[in-house]
């Protein structure tokens, strides 16, 4: 009796690739935050068909972002953008799916808002490349990494998620 196992991630259906599996940091930044946007946020990712894996509001240390954003260390905005990004609360989440980063991605929509279509996070609710709402991982190995860095391993949970089988062939 009972439910069955959850399915282990990047396993199953779709095996090879990370597949069902595949996993992408996002985070809703301060202005995000203060803006209300939250809700909106999630809903567009949730309606989609992608998996909510992991989830928290957090404020973050300088320290912290630093590192997020190690590679981008030696740009003008760096220090700006650290202070932007520690101004006040985000919301950390790990969500899941089939090629959830690029999804993710194209659904963030341009790093310059203004060259962001209508219909894309950034497209429909900012202006401003400083202040642009909403991070998300641009490769499966930044996504691994900047997971690690937000995230302990007990803070993700891997669930059955019973729409599964109305989102994926
Ligand atoms: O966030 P995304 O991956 O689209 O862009 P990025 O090139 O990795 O830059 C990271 C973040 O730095 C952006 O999302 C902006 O918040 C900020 N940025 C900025 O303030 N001014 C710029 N000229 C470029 C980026
Ligand atoms: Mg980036």
């Amino acid at each position: 009796g009972g439910p069955p196992p959850p399915r282990p991630p990047g396993r199953g259906r779709r095996s090879g690739a990370a597949g069902l599996g595949e996993r992408t940091f996002v985070a809703i930044k301060p202005d995000g935050v203060q803006r209300h946007l939250v809700g909106e946020i999630i809903r567009r990712f949730e309606r989609k068909g992608l998996q909510l894996v992991g989830l928290k509001l957090l404020q973050a240390s300088e320290e912290l972002l630093r590192e997020h954003y190690i590679a981008l260390r030696d740009r003008p905005f760096y220090s700006r953008l650290v202070k932007y990004m520690s101004s006040g609360p985000v919301v950390a989440m790990v969500w899941q799916g089939l090629d959830v980063v690029k999804t993710v991605r194209t659904m963030i929509g341009e790093t310059n808002p203004a060259e962001s279509r209508p219909g894309t996070i950034r497209g429909d609710f900012c202006v401003e490349v400083s202040k642009n709402v909403i991070h998300g991982s641009d490769s499966v190995e930044s996504a691994r990494q900047e997971i690690s860095l937000w995230f302990r391993p007990e803070e993700l949970t891997c669930w059955e998620d019973t729409a599964e089988h109305w989102i994926y062939a």
